[in-house]
């Protein structure tokens, strides 16, 4: 082996070998290695004409493949087969060698291989990368943490394979030390549930309360996808609910099983803000509502239930809906953006990530599922204030969502009337109420807890905690 190969791919299913050929056709030549070495010779057979590619069969010979540092990236299943692969290799690597995890990783997985490997003066580079298979081959988003070293040596690669941003800026940044990377990629996949979620809420609503047909709700999408909601997914939504299915004849969309599946990315987005202590309320109704609609047996146990059936609104005040129905998603969104970024701010604080919000936003302008116009707002807002407190105190999105609300509550008092589940737009604007309250109930949460377990409060007037004699006399002692 020459030692030629600038980065080599282990692990060459969908991702791994599409990665591999993006690498290759920006001019790398690229190590391969597989479990089966019938894939990666498979690759160089359909693919070899596309760039240069050294094929490999054993680990020993994948690795002398490679210039030093050595640059190898693994894209195989997160979790045990990760470590599986992490083991085989760490033992033929020297230091300053990177590991590279392209996978959907656990962040503290990636900050336990990062410690681990760093005694051995490996960086290890949890790698987050978005944008599906299309994306791996011409452009994902992609989301690096590790070390600051690792990032001047393999930056400028992933640069070069990345998607660009609009404006021509490559969509990868360093995120952060060890597991930011992973970290960022987890949320951005629990955003993209919760935008999932809303987008599903409108189709609904659309087609339940206006009365419109999945074709009719493609053109809406459509024309939303030409403003402010120009984003990935609300342009495949339209292509969604415009297919028909060719065994039957009618709109794919009533012939595919209403049950959602999840591999659990945006699940970890909410157990970690669970953790933090940051209400992502509108990432978990997402989740939820995935959850529910997989109980097929409870659902039709329960599909007797009294409630009203949605009648379907005459095709002069379906337009005015649609129209609402657009301020509410976007709202909403909003919302789902700013608990997202909320998030990552807190764990950036918990792991001094040092994260920027503003970089982050950037980045995820192309090539991601969740890629979006809206996201250079995002990146202005940050730019112009790092520390913003949330999304919601930049002026722009809070006169936007003042101008949103009362449509929005409108959508929610129709779908509330009409029996229609919209747990996302609820959530989100449930968030909004709380974050502008003066009072909440919190209070009365707490003399709850001192009643019944002494847990104590702190009082409005005064410094200290507090506890009643509850089942005394009732006066009030300094805990
Ligand atoms: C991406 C996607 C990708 C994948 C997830 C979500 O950014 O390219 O998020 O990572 O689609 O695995 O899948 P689930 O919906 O199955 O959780």
């Amino acid at each position: 082996m020459s030692n030629s190969a600038q980065i080599g791919v282990t692990g060459l299913a969908v991702m791994g070998r599409n990665l591999a050929r993006n690498f290759a056709r920006n001019g790398y030549t690229v190590a391969l290695h597989n479990r089966t070495a019938a894939r990666t010779h498979a690759l160089v057979a359909d693919f070899g004409h596309e760039g240069d590619f050294v094929a490999t069969e054993t680990a020993k010979e994948f690795v002398e493949a490679l210039e030093r540092p050595r640059r190898l990236m693994i894209m195989v299943k997160a979790g045990e087969p990760t470590d599986a692969v992490i083991q085989e290799f760490a033992p033929l690597l020297e230091p300053g060698d990177m590991i590279i995890d392209g996978g959907n990783a656990h962040f503290e997985d990636t900050r336990r291989r990062e410690r681990d490997l760093r005694g051995q003066g490996i960086h290890f580079v949890g790698t987050g990368v978005s944008g599906g298979e299309e994306g791996a081959l011409n452009g994902p988003s992609i989301m690096p943490g590790g070390s600051k070293e690792s990032y001047a040596s393999l930056g400028p690669m992933l640069e070069k394979i990345s998607a660009k941003a609009p404006d021509g800026s490559p969509c990868v940044t360093h995120c952060g030390p060890d597991g930011a990377g992973h970290f960022v990629k987890m949320v951005h996949n629990g955003i993209e549930y919760a935008d999932m979620q809303l987008i599903g809420e409108a189709y609904q609503l659309l087609r339940d309360v206006a009365g419109y047909s999945p074709a009719q709700i493609a053109d809406i999408f459509r024309t939303w996808n030409t403003g402010r909601l120009d984003s990935y997914l609300i342009e495949i939504t339209a292509e969604v609910l415009s297919h028909v299915d060719a065994a039957t004849g009618k709109p794919f969309v009533d012939v595919v099983q209403d049950r959602a599946e999840q591999k659990g990315t945006g699940r970890w987005t909410v157990q970690i803000a669970l953790d933090l202590g940051v209400p992502v309320s509108g990432i978990a109704e997402a989740v939820f509502a995935r959850s529910l609609s997989g109980h097929a047996d409870l659902r039709a146990a329960s599909r007797e239930l009294v409630g009203p059936r949605a009648k379907p609104l005459g095709e002069s005040e379906a337009a005015a809906f649609a129209d609402r129905v657009e301020q509410a998603l976007y709202a909403s969104k909003i919302v789902s953006y700013t608990q997202g970024f909320h998030e990552i701010s807190a764990g950036s604080d918990q792991y001094d990530w040092d994260i920027d919000l503003g970089a982050v936003s950037a980045i995820w302008r192309g090539g991601c599922i969740i890629r979006a116009a809206f996201l250079d707002r995002i990146r202005a807002a940050y730019d112009a204030r790092p520390d913003l407190p949330s999304l919601l105190s930049d002026e722009t999105f809070a006169q936007e969502i003042a101008a949103a609300q009362d449509d929005w509550r409108e959508v929610l008092v129709a779908a509330t009337r009409q029996g229609v589940p919209a747990p996302g737009f609820s959530a989100a604007l449930a968030y909004y109420d709380a974050l502008r309250a003066d009072r909440l109930p919190a209070a009365l949460t707490q003399g709850q807890r001192d009643f019944f377990g002494a847990h104590t409060y702190r009082r409005v007037d005064r410094e200290g905690s507090f506890h009643t004699l509850w089942g005394g006399d009732r006066s009030e002692v300094e805990a």
